[in-house]
């Protein structure tokens, strides 16, 4: 794992942005996260398609997660969030960007069916990840096995917490099921990319990094991968041990190496 402890999310943005370009320059397939956190990174690629040429013409993308039982139309939708945040405003073809179907009349077959398509369109080249307070990943929400696949989960009554700012501050308004990528699913990607931001975030950044790999922090699993980039701000850095060694084997970083 790669920790990069940065003073603010501006600063993440950029570099995760630098990151993602060098996988859409050569229109490989993009894991799409929702969630406020990578939306800075968004932003700032959306500013390179214009300012920059940067196409995401040849790019296929597939999003982490979904509710379960909302309309399509509903605005809270991913299928929604990720258009209105991100892919509506580059230039990906709509049918280029993929979401599991909470809609489904057998959910459970329209899960695995999401899963082998991912498999299909030959694997995740580069994931972006946001973490849970509860340290999830997707909707893995702790137990979740880390061999899991695409499936349904029942969410955390704090991620409810978490989400119902999305939903008029309203917990009952917020959906209780929903289809997400397993542990195992996101870790078939070959380049996972992590982010996180603020105080809140700290516990589960800790327990990812330096704590056991454990079903009760499902990011844990991120420890088992042979490609991983951890982008934090100092707040989510702030219950690390390490961070001298994080910084130092940053700043002597072979040269040929890359992100
Ligand atoms: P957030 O959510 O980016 O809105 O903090 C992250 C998550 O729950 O995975």
């Amino acid at each position: 794992m790669e920790i990069v402890i940065v003073q603010h999310k501006d600063e993440a943005a950029k570099i995760a942005a630098d990151i993602v370009e060098s996988y859409v320059r050569e229109g490989k397939t993009l894991g799409l996260a929702t969630g406020s956190t990578p939306l800075g990174t968004y932003q700032e690629l959306i500013r390179r398609h214009r300012e920059q040429d940067l196409s995401f013409r040849d790019c296929q993308a597939f999003l982490l997660d979904e509710y379960v039982g909302l309309p399509r139309s509903h605005e809270q939708t991913y299928y929604q969030t990720i258009r209105r945040e991100f892919t509506s405003h580059i230039d990906i073809d709509d049918a280029q960007v993929h979401s599991p179907d909470g809609t489904a009349e057998h959910p459970g077959e329209a899960a695995r069916a999401y899963d082998r398509s991912i498999g299909d369109a030959g694997g995740v080249d580069i994931q972006i990840l946001g973490i849970g307070s509860d340290g999830h990943i997707g909707f893995n929400e702790p137990t979740s096995s880390l061999q899991s696949r695409t499936r349904i989960k029942t969410l955390h009554p704090d991620t409810v917490r978490d989400n119902a700012r999305f939903f008029d501050d309203d917990e009952s308004k917020v959906p209780h099921h929903v289809m997400t990528q397993g542990i195992g699913t996101i870790g078939e990607a070959r380049h996972l990319l992590l982010l996180a931001f603020g105080e809140n975030k700290a516990e589960a950044i800790a327990a990812m990094v330096e704590g056991p790999v454990s079903a009760m922090c499902p990011a844990s699993a991120l420890q088992m991968h042979e490609h991983v980039t951890v982008i934090v701000d100092t707040a989510a850095a702030s219950g690390l041990k390490h961070t001298q060694y994080y910084n130092y084997a940053l700043e002597n970083k072979p040269t040929w190496q890359a992100f």
